[in-house]
């Protein structure tokens, strides 16, 4: 299977870190997620034990919360020691009603409103990232109005494109994001920061895109922004203490994609920024990464029923389910790949190609093309794997269908960490 925490039990269905998704469908209804408490864990700590080990003490990986956002994952990561990247104040609302500690919190977000900087520096959020000097000037003076000094880290493009979709890369100079530095921006805005009252520069920020499979895009953009920290030590008598290097490694969705040891790869990524260092004549400084996918993407498995299967001759077949882009709007937007069986034939031969088309009305909510399964009926439940990541966070209420609920799987049992979304809940703001 994919990851090691899948497998066919001997009544032929998926089960997930050892239970049975098929009953898990019956018992909670579908659509449904899942997510596997051990895996997120284990994750967690596979990125806290190797960052620590092969690049400082200090060096951590900050959960990106955007790839799964809810209470329990926030007490989930808190007991992990994990620290938490935050991009709206929704995020930062619901970490701090799961009690997460927010000295631990870095927060995003390229259009800070005056209300969302003021939110998070009376919530105690440790950590800014800044994105650009309107922004910068707020914080000054906000932090200056509550007699503190609140610690910043500055978002730069250095100007990478590490060759994953166009969609998903953020690092080029062309970007909504950050200051380039390739332009002389960034160092314009170092030397106006450094005149600030009431805010300390902590270090630099970049991020350079999603889906990477070896550490050489993260060394690229290590050594650009290295040599932006040494440039701005001689110009500026500055020496800033943390590089974070933004989003994490990529995850298997399916087959074709790569293996990936995160831990060989933050050694190695470990040991280059060392070498960067030493030829630099530089200390290393606090390295932190942002991984959301890699966390929690292969804890999770998505249920759904199967409605009808249609051939239409001499064109193709459809898989209709009861769920689709409001769960999962992945393949709509990206066209991301999904591996699909069904859940209570795990082990069947396929002996159809079908595109799995949600319920919604529109012809473009679709979950994948050309999928290989044996023949489905009415009432089978159908299983996509590795939905832990963005597809919960996603999800939508467009025509109005509830979104599902997440179930997490642990010690051989399972508990509701959300509940199913009702039709109450559909209007509660409607007046
Ligand atoms: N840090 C920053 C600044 C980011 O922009 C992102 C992702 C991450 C961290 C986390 O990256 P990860 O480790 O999860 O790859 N919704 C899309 C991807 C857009 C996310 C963009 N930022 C998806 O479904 O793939």
């Amino acid at each position: 299977m994919l990851h090691n925490n899948l497998s066919i039990n001997e009544k032929n269905h998926l089960a997930l870190a050892g239970v049975d998704t098929v009953e898990l469908a019956h018992r909670y209804g579908t659509p449904l997620f899942l997510m596997d408490e051990e895996r997120i864990r284990y994750n967690a700590r596979v990125y806290i034990n190797a960052m620590k080990k092969y690049m400082g003490e200090g060096s951590k990986p900050l959960f990106a919360s955007k790839s799964c956002c809810f209470k329990r994952i926030y007490s989930i990561i808190a007991e992990e020691g994990m620290s938490t990247d935050l991009v709206s104040p929704g995020e930062l609302y619901i970490a701090k009603e799961a009690g997460f500690p927010l000295e631990n919190a870095y927060f995003h977000g390229n259009n800070k409103t005056d209300e969302d900087i003021c939110y998070a520096m009376d919530s105690g959020v440790g950590h800014f990232i800044a994105d650009n000097r309107e922004e910068l000037d707020a914080i000054s003076r906000f932090a200056g109005e509550r007699g503190i000094t609140q610690k910043v880290i500055l978002r730069l493009s250095p100007g990478i494109d590490p060759h994953t979709q166009a969609k998903i890369s953020t690092g080029k100079v062309d970007s909504k994001f950050g200051t380039a530095i390739e332009t002389g921006q960034a160092m314009e805005l170092v030397k106006y920061v450094l005149t600030l009252a009431n805010v300390e520069l902590e270090g630099f920020h970049c991020h350079i895109g999603s889906q990477i499979f070896e550490y050489s895009s993260f060394s690229d953009a290590a050594d650009i922004m290295l040599r932006f920290i040494r440039d701005v030590r001689d110009e500026c008598g500055y020496v800033v203490k943390v590089l974070n290097l933004g989003g994490g490694f990529g995850v298997r969705y399916v087959e074709s994609d790569p293996h990936i040891d995160y831990e060989a790869n933050i050694k190695g990524l470990g040991a280059e920024i060392d070498k960067l260092c030493a030829e630099l004549e530089m200390e290393r400084p606090i390295i932190l990464m942002e991984p959301g996918r890699s966390i929690v993407a292969d804890s999770g498995v998505t249920l759904y029923t199967v409605g009808s299967v249609k051939t239409i001759t001499g064109y193709k077949s459809y898989v209709s389910i009861d769920g689709g882009m409001t769960d999962n709007p992945r393949y709509a937007l990206y066209e991301s790949d999904y591996s699909i069986l069904l859940a209570n034939r795990a082990g069947d031969a396929p002996d159809l190609t079908a595109t799995i088309a949600g319920r919604c009305c529109e012809s473009g909510d679709l979950i994948q093309e050309d999928v290989a399964l044996p023949t489905p009926v009415r009432g089978d439940t159908l299983a996509v794997l590795v939905t832990g990541a963005y597809n919960y966070s996603m999800a939508s209420n467009y025509n109005r269908i509830p979104r599902p609920p997440v179930v997490m799987v642990k010690d051989g049992g399972s508990y509701v960490a959300v509940k199913r979304e009702t039709y109450e809940d559909l209007c509660r703001n409607d007046m």
